[in-house]
């Protein structure tokens, strides 16, 4: 067969590691691999590559994608659907596999049901895919969240400090959850909760009380703050996502720190940071994983499916089951850690 591959949205660790078991798994089946650059925006213009054992034999330890990615959706013009389509034929593709997340599965999704033979692969730094329990990139961007934290407890110490840690994660606080339970954090906001800035700071205030003069929070970037007057969020992505960019939700929960506790109180915005480096080695074997399942998937004629991890199982789910909603952090679970955070 004659099967196309395309990574789109945000990249993360683990594309690599996926793109090369796909091609290698291909290869056993005496497939042909083709290359999309940049997401659906690669079928569009027609922009490919070859996909062989000499391009991808080294990519297990790359971070990022080695096929480029965009954020350009398909279906936001109707000729754009058109050409996706007939570009297909005209590169003589018998399947296409697509990497992403949310979108990038959503627009697989809707084409499978327009009849292209499509499969998905699951990848989000974020977590928040539904019918997958995890989606590689999100254990290598804890690693990193870790060892941030890891540093900045350091210097928080030194100078009797709050250090305030943002980092990524759009809608799902899973990185911001993860990062600081493992980085020791002494409190965590996620958009799933109410802020309350109130306890937190109380609780910061209890921490000097029995004499730790330095603390840290973990803060995600999806955390609603209130905006000043006549302020609007108008940056948006083609998927209607805003850009949390320019919301200075660290700043916002660094002088309200400040203020309410009378801490010297400093911001850390990991940012993109957080997205690059070689994948952690859970990821590695997660992509290369749903890699191999996604040609399976092709070979068994199962369109419009998706590799997924369930439980240590590698299974096929409906494409649509996994984009209907998002996984989000469940309340349970954030109280759970909460333990951590009134002592
Ligand atoms: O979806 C992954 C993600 O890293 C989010 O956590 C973040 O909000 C967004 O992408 C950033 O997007 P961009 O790379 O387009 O700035």
């Amino acid at each position: 067969m004659r099967i196309g591959v395309l990574t789109g949205g945000g990249d993360c660790p683990g594309l690599n590691p996926a793109i090369r078991a796909i091609v290698m798994r291909g290869m056993d089946h005496g497939d042909e691999l083709v290359g999309i650059r940049r997401g659906w925006a690669g079928l569009i213009d027609i922009d490919v590559c070859e996909l062989n054992l000499a391009v991808v034999e080294d990519l297990v330890r790359q971070g990022g994608t080695y096929l480029e990615s965009s954020r350009t959706n398909p279906f936001k013009q109707e000729e754009d659907v058109h050409k996706t389509i007939s570009h297909l034929q005209t590169l003589g593709l018998d399947a296409l596999i697509a990497l992403g997340g949310e979108d990038t599965l959503g627009v697989a999704n809707k084409l499978a049901q327009m009849g292209v033979s499509v499969v998905g692969v699951p990848k989000t730094m974020d977590n928040d895919l539904c019918e997958t329990d995890y989606t590689f990139g999100f254990d290598s961007a804890c690693q990193v969240g870790v060892e941030a934290a890891d540093r900045l407890h350091d210097t928080a110490r030194s100078h009797r400090r709050v250090m305030v840690l943002e980092v990524m994660g759009r809608h799902a606080g899973w990185v911001a959850l993860e990062t600081g339970v493992g980085g020791g954090a002494d409190w965590i906001l996620i958009p799933e909760v109410p802020m309350g800035l109130e306890e937190m700071c109380d609780h910061l205030c209890q921490l000097r009380d029995r004499g730790k003069h330095y603390g840290l929070v973990v803060v995600s970037e999806g955390v609603e703050v209130p905006r000043g007057e006549g302020e609007e969020e108008v940056l948006v992505d083609s998927f209607g996502h805003v850009s949390l960019r320019a919301r200075g939700v660290g700043d916002f929960i660094t002088q309200e720190i400040e203020t309410r506790t009378g801490f010297e109180t400093r911001l850390s915005v990991l940012g993109h940071i957080i997205r690059g480096g070689a994948p952690s080695a859970f990821d590695r074997m997660l992509a290369t994983r749903l890699g191999i399942k996604a040609v399976e998937l092709v070979h068994e004629g199962k369109f419009g499916m998706m590799a997924s991890l369930k439980g240590n199982e590698i299974v096929g789910v409906p494409l649509e089951a996994a984009v209907t909603r998002l996984k989000v952090v469940p309340q349970e679970l954030y109280l759970e850690v909460k333990t951590l955070f009134n002592k």
